[in-house]
């Protein structure tokens, strides 16, 4: 079954054709970075507009590339939430616009189910069940996966996503946007061990998070320092270690408590290059194996879209003609496959 795979949820548009005989066939990506960057962060009107502008063009791109006419198309996958409402109607509208020309089914996609699935585009997919720690701009979630859409959450963030902790710690040590890929290439500069901030909601049970407590703190020792480029690098060194140890003792909780052995990690945290380090470490301590997606689809794309569009349009399900986009879905809600 060949898929079109669509995702505008946030400032990236996303394109992907994905074959579930051949496999991923083109995928192309356009990122609003620049457009985004002199405001400190994504603008949603202008996200919307960039869409209109990118989507179209990046189609005809992947088509040419993977040398498949529109008649080729069996299914169209959308990110249909959660995300910006304006962005997420520019390919939804689009997705749902070209289903309708084609002739085929469409489907709208969870973002966050995309993340979550990523992995299974690489070459040694993981088998169901295991823990997803999923870890974006967005989100901090840790959830127990039996089957597409069999999602149990095993914890999440009470207040700042991960990424978002990232991107105002990185805003507030004078780092452009987005912050969080900018403090990780700082944080290699930095001095191990010279500060040490909290390891948040690690002294209670569960697997829930909390990090706008780190981010005060690496803030207020950062405000009492020299603002020098070794202070800065020596605070992102510290923060970046804190985040990062936070989410390896709640991935040890989860996998101790549902007694699995598999660990995928996915969304744009999962980026980080200590963070990956760290996890790989415990599941081998744990006998186990972590599983994450190649580091251009841990960040949005229209791959992951397309992949789990094609999962939930071959067990038969499908949207009626018309388009709705959901800008708050909690995971949980989605039907189950199989
Ligand atoms: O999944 P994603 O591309 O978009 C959302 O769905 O939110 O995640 C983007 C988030 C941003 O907060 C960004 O700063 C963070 O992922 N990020 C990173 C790294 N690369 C991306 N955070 C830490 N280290 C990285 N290397
Ligand atoms: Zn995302």
């Amino acid at each position: 079954m060949l898929i079109l795979g669509i995702e505008t949820s946030c400032d990236e548009t996303g394109v992907a054709l994905y074959d579930s005989a051949r496999g991923l066939l083109a995928h192309a990506l356009h990122s609003q970075v620049i457009l985004h960057a002199e405001y400190g962060g994504v603008v949603p009107e202008l996200a919307s507009r960039d869409h209109i502008r990118k989507t179209l063009p990046l189609l005809r791109k992947i088509f040419r590339q993977a040398d498949v006419e529109p008649s080729d198309i069996e299914g169209v996958a959308y990110t249909r939430g959660p995300g910006l409402i304006g962005a997420l109607l520019v390919g939804a509208t689009i997705g749902r616009s070209l289903a309708w020309t084609w002739n085929v089914p469409a489907i709208g996609v969870h973002h966050m189910e995309g993340h979550l699935l990523a992995p299974m585009l690489e070459a040694e997919p993981p088998e169901f069940p295991f823990v997803a720690l999923l870890v974006s701009g967005g989100h901090s979630l840790l959830v127990r996966v039996d089957q597409v859409g069999g999602y149990q959450i095993l914890g999440e963030s009470v207040d700042d996503a991960a990424g978002e902790a990232f991107d105002k710690t990185a805003k507030l040590l004078g780092l452009s946007y987005p912050g969080g890929p900018a403090l990780a290439r700082l944080a290699e500069a930095g001095t191990p061990g010279r500060f040490q901030f909290p390891r948040p909601m690690t002294d209670r049970p569960g697997c829930n998070f909390s990090f706008s407590g780190l981010k005060t703190a690496a803030i207020n020792a950062w405000r009492k320092l020299e603002p020098t480029p070794e202070n800065r690098a020596d605070i992102a060194r510290a923060f970046e270690e804190a985040v990062v140890e936070t989410l390896a003792i709640k991935c040890r909780r989860a996998l101790q408590a549902t007694g699995l052995k598999r660990l995928v990690v996915a969304g744009g945290v999962g980026a980080n290059r200590r963070l990956r380090i760290r996890l790989l470490e415990l599941a081998e301590e744990r006998g186990g194996r972590v599983y994450y997606p190649r580091l251009e689809f841990c960040t949005d794309n229209g791959a992951m879209i397309a992949y789990a569009g094609w999962r939930r349009l071959a067990a038969g399900q499908m949207e009626s003609a018309a388009i709705e986009v959901l800008p708050r879905w909690p995971l949980d809600h989605l039907p189950a496959v199989g």
